[in-house]
């Protein structure tokens, strides 16, 4: 097992990441950068395993980003499990772990001027965590420029697609801003029973467990349709989950997977291109989301 360099402001990244490059002897080597929360699971996991996969040197980031809780109690309950994250990350092969403090991403507290996620911040997510992306993507702006090589090399970042608004509004960021990183969706990991892969499913019960599979159930049944060239028929997927108790519904639509404006979905709607469908939905007092990509 690896075990990573700790790095806990800007400048010591920097020169830790400058340092492991000009290692590699190579005239344009590649950093690839992974940004968590940390309380990591299979799907960081698999973040990391891409990453070093196609990369000379992988720094992984552990910040727990305030900015991006509408909730200060979701923030306060947010699991912090340090020990277990650099475990994982170093069994995956990281190099390099950025654990800065808040007061270090955030010295003069909240940041007077952020990165506005514009209307596309405002749909799904953003309408039930306001502000929320705004955060996001004010945060991964940061980190990008923590983490940017002071030597020549390729820059790569690495997101989960289960989070399929926030890898569409950091790529617009990426292209609207000219960073000068390419980004790389990770798919979503699933356990045996489907459930996608997330930090807050630790908080669901046995029961709630088997209620939140629903979710999955739903989408596959879209995919299955799509891949067969039958009608989408959204509104019976919908009712797969309504019909569930125990689970209430926030959202679910077929959209592009880029612009992610929404599509026709409807009982005699088939699919003319790729596209996606988005789910949310409350488990008790879970807030989970999942989805998947439609293609015929
Ligand atoms: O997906 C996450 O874990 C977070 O939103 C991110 C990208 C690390 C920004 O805080």
């Amino acid at each position: 097992m690896n075990h990573p360099r700790l790095a806990t402001t800007p400048a010591e990244l920097s020169k830790a990441i400058t340092e492991l490059l000009e290692a590699t002897g190579k005239d344009r080597p590649a950093l690839g950068l992974v940004p968590t929360m940390g309380a990591l699971h299979q799907g960081h996991a698999a973040l990391a395993q891409a990453a070093r996969a196609d990369n000379d040197v992988v720094v992984a980031s552990i910040f727990v980003n305030p900015l991006q809780f509408d909730d200060p109690d979701d923030l306060a309950r947010y699991p912090r499990t340090l020990e277990a994250d650099l475990a994982l990350l170093g069994e995956a092969g990281v190099d390099i772990v950025f654990a800065p403090a808040e007061e270090t991403m955030y010295p003069g507290g909240a940041p007077l001027v952020r990165v506005s996620s514009g209307d596309l911040g405002n749909r799904f997510e953003g309408a039930f965590r306001p502000g929320h992306f705004d955060g996001v993507l004010t945060v991964v702006a940061k980190l990008l420029h923590c983490a940017q090589p002071a030597v020549p090399a390729e820059y790569r970042a690495y997101f989960g697609q289960k989070d399929a608004q926030q890898v569409a509004l950091i790529r617009r960021m990426v292209a609207d801003l000219n960073f000068p990183v390419q980004v790389f969706p990770v798919p979503i990991v699933r356990a045996e029973d489907g459930l996608a892969e997330s930090s807050r499913n630790v908080f669901l019960g046995p029961e709630q467990r088997k209620d939140a599979l629903v979710l999955s159930q739903a989408l596959f049944q879209l995919q299955e349709r799509a891949a067969a060239g039958r009608p989408l028929d959204l509104p019976a997927a919908v009712e797969l989950i309504t019909s569930r108790g125990g689970v209430e519904l926030d959202y679910f639509e077929v959209v592009d997977p880029l612009t992610l404006a929404a599509l026709p979905a409807g009982p005699s709607d088939t699919l003319s291109g790729p596209a996606l469908a988005l789910v949310a939905a409350r488990v008790g007092s879970i807030r989970l989301i999942d989805n998947a990509e439609l293609s015929g």
